[in-house]
């Protein structure tokens, strides 16, 4: 039977099949029912650095009646789930590694070198084995340049790994002019791998109130090919892990973005569509795959499709665009 363990931020892991950010990875039950059905590994939901901000907030306001340091932190609410704030969080974190024998990614969401930075080093003594740092801007201020916005990134990459001893990943979103040159430098900055790519959420507009409406859509198989172009583009390059993330929904895909040269493919949408069973045939229809193509191991197989290793390096850039373009027949409507 075809082996499936791969290495990810030098951690072992079983399968690489992972679960990423999601409100299945927020509680004890999502986590183990992931486990069970063979998740590799597990990222919780972010804890975001306005979480942090608004505990300083009700805790300054606590200790300012009077309360001693103590008592203002426990009457900080402690559940599970988002926006539930740090203590909830730092428990998940615990006992999540204490029920569970994968590895376990706690995630930080946050723009700013900001006192949320010191987190860091909790989640790591609360036993994550990793920390996804989840850097979510959008940078809408003219004035800003492109480099700054990056000077920021690398900034809190910086102070994060300074914090930890912990293998740290930074997720991205694909909206960079120079990415391959900014992977470089988070490598530089101290980031062991990179997830590609987080999935901003576009707002709508509701054309009868005039409101902005917020839409969360779950993503389809289609999307896979920006972190699949991304991943063959970087396989190798620096060194550093590959997760990838967005539009990974069958065995096809996470086939593809092996060959492109992933480590660990990860999933949320289809997870959230179809529940954590999902993983059960992804995983033996991955090893059919390779069976079927006379792969023993997962390193046989992985980047054998990467920018590197194709005949053609162009035909992940610029130089199929215009054969793309040419190649669509034109209308329905006009055909035979
Ligand atoms: C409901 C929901 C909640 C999410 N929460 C987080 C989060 O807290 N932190 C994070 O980094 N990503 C979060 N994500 C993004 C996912 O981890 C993932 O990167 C994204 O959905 C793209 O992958 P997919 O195509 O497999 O869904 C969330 C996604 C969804 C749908």
């Amino acid at each position: 039977m075809a082996d499936l363990r791969t290495r990810y931020l030098g951690l072992e892991l079983r399968s690489p099949l992972v679960a990423s950010s999601s409100p299945l990875t927020g509680n004890l039950d999502g986590l183990a029912r992931l486990e069970a059905a063979g998740a590799g590994a597990v990222v919780l939901p972010s804890l975001f650095e306005e979480d942090l901000a608004e505990e300083t907030r009700q805790v300054d306001a606590l200790l300012a009646t009077g309360a001693t340091g103590a008592e203002a932190r426990a009457g900080h609410p402690d559940h599970a789930g988002y926006g539930a704030g740090p203590a909830a969080y730092l428990s998940l974190v615990a006992q999540a590694k204490a029920a569970l024998s994968i590895p376990v990614v706690a995630s930080l969401n946050g723009v700013s070198r900001g006192g949320w930075v010191r987190y860091a080093s909790r989640l790591e003594q609360a036993g994550a084995d990793a920390l996804e740092l989840n850097i979510y801007y959008v940078s809408s201020r003219p004035g800003l340049s492109a480099s700054e916005v990056e000077w920021h990134y690398l900034d809190v990459v910086r102070a994060v790994r300074q914090a930890i001893g912990i293998p740290l990943a930074v997720k991205l979103s694909p909206y960079f002019s120079s990415l391959a040159n900014l992977a470089g430098q988070l490598a530089e900055a101290g980031a062991d791998g990179l997830v590609l790519f987080n999935r901003f959420y576009q707002p709508d507009l509701d054309i009868e109130t005039l409101e902005v409406a917020p839409r969360l859509e779950l993503s389809s198989s289609t999307e896979l090919r920006l972190p699949l172009r991304w991943i063959a583009i970087l396989h190798r390059r620096f060194g550093i892990s590959l997760a990838a993330s967005t539009g990974v929904h069958t065995a096809a895909d996470v086939v593809k973005v092996l060959l492109a040269g992933a480590d660990v493919a990860m999933m949320t949408s289809a997870l959230l569509r179809n529940g954590p069973d999902h993983l059960r045939p992804l995983e033996t229809q991955l090893r059919d795959w390779m069976d079927r193509h006379h792969y023993e191991r997962l390193d046989q197989l992985r980047g054998r499709a990467s920018q590197r290793s194709v005949p053609d390096p162009a035909a992940f850039e610029r130089a199929n665009y215009i054969k793309t373009l040419a190649s669509h027949s034109g209308p329905a409507a006009d055909r035979p």
